[in-house]
């Protein structure tokens, strides 16, 4: 039998709602019918008790600490799969097969050149400008080039859009990179792999030759594997949001990708790596207490970054298989006694046994070990959520495509609860 839910309404009436269930995870009361039967709104800030899509893409259960992309544990993807399979699972389903792979891998390759047009665009901001503010331009700006790829009714049309920014993201990173340093951009090389070239991209110089490091390699690509997709959080649901109006997919990533900047999200890592640094400028370790007394202060307004997660309320996973490539990295790169790493490693442990974190269900996220490796990849703060957003765009992309083919896809459109002036006349302004 068809479950339902009771509304009772103050008036005395009672309202039967469908209980929809999903394969795994909470069932939903389908409230759709709501304001035409009642009336009234449901009120929900933050989205902490609505589910605003249904999808097939990525599984969080946040108790748990479980995520899956399409059924499969993050723990075995960031094991046996690298990111170029993960964009083809988050985007088809499932994983590829030997040929599917070289297919998409081919196809991906082809695609990472951007229009030579493209550079002189970057000219136009100033060299000091943050990278993210870059992004947010230039992938805007891919609307005004690539034309032949915003016919969102157009099946081919969407899945030319896709290829195209997930081909081209590295490049447009890097590229953002090479122009706050000065340097030339490097043009993308299809030989190496996606995550490999990314890195020549980024490191190499027309005066040296640079050889990509295979551990440093998996590392990164770990990190974009980790990033891949998240469900419905807000720079998705953003890019949802935007999408829904029908814009185009350029311009619904660069929607995005605004949304990732700020630091309760995506500027996350940024925001870690710099606490941590003002810490060791502090005094480092021997100061870790006294910062966690000012955390613990309402009033001071100081956040522990890369501690806590709105669904994460156990542990994060991505956090733990980062912790893992940290070791790895450090290691690599003989940095074990990287004094910021110790640092780290310290507040870690006070947070994990004080009471203030325990009771809030406060854990690291993946944003707390992420600064950390690619700091020691030599990446600088300032381009780390720029990383996030080239490893988020196939979830992104994914998450409008689902949205596109959704027959009970709707504009979004949210309500309110006015509280303002109710209706009054203008005074002269003499009056007023
Ligand atoms: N440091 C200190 N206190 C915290 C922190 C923190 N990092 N996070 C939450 N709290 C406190 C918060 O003040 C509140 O305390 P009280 O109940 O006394 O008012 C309680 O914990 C519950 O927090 P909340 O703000 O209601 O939780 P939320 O789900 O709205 O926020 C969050 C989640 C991620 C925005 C928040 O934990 C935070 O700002 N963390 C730091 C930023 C960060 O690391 N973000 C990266 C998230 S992972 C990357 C991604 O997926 O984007």
């Amino acid at each position: 039998m068809d479950k339902k839910a009771t509304l009772k309404l103050p008036d005395g009436r009672d309202l039967e709602f469908p209980v929809l269930g999903g394969s795994i995870g909470p069932e939903v009361i389908d409230i759709r019918s709501l304001y035409g039967k009642s009336g009234m709104f449901t009120y929900d800030p933050g989205f902490m008790s609505t589910a605003s899509c249904n999808s097939t893409i990525t599984y969080i259960d946040g108790d748990a600490g479980v995520l899956l992309y399409r059924g499969y544990p993050i723990e075995q993807l960031a094991k046996h799969c690298d990111f170029l399979d993960v964009c083809y699972l988050l985007l088809n389903g499932e994983l590829p097969n030997k040929p599917q792979r070289d297919e998409f891998v081919g196809t991906v390759m082809r695609h990472t050149m951007v229009h030579d047009q493209l550079n002189r665009f970057y000219m136009g901001f100033r060299r000091d400008a943050h990278p993210m503010a870059v992004m947010v331009g230039v992938v805007g700006a891919l609307s005004a080039f690539y034309h032949d790829s915003l016919d969102i009714s157009d099946p081919e049309h969407r899945r030319v859009a896709a290829f195209r920014l997930i081909a081209k993201m590295p490049t447009i990173v890097a590229m953002a990179y090479k122009y706050t340093v000065g340097q030339p951009f490097v043009y993308p090389r299809n030989n190496l792999s996606y995550t490999g070239n990314f890195m020549n991209m980024m490191f190499s110089l027309p005066v040296e030759d640079y050889k990509v490091n295979n551990v440093l390699e998996r590392a990164l690509d770990r990190i974009l594997i980790l990033h891949a997709d998240h469900e419905q959080n807000a720079s998705t649901s953003t890019v949802r949001l935007s999408g829904s109006s029908g814009a185009n997919p350029f311009a619904c990533i660069a929607a995005g990708i605004a949304c990732l900047w700020g630091p309760a999200h995506g500027g996350a890592n940024e925001a870690a790596l710099g606490m941590l640094q003002d810490i060791q400028k502090a005094g480092g370790v021997a100061k870790v207490g006294e910062f966690i007394k000012q955390v613990k202060d309402k009033n001071s307004n100081v956040k522990l970054m890369g501690f806590g997660h709105r669904v994460y309320k156990n542990y994060d996973p991505r956090a733990k298989l980062m912790r893992e490539t940290c070791h790895e990295v450090l290691n690599e790169l003989g940095l074990h006694d990287d004094p910021l790493f110790k640092l780290a490693m310290a507040m870690e442990k006070i947070a994990l046994e004080d009471d203030y974190f325990v009771s809030r269900k406060l854990y690291p996220n993946v944003d707390f070990y992420s600064g950390i490796v690619q700091r020691a990849l030599g990446i600088p703060v300032s381009m780390f959520t720029c990383i996030f957003s080239l490893a988020r765009t196939v979830g992104w992309i994914a998450q409008w495509q689902e949205m596109i083919g959704d027959p009970e896809y709707k504009i979004g459109r949210p309500r309110q609860l006015y509280r303002g002036a109710v209706k009054r006349d203008v005074k002269p302004i003499g009056q007023r």
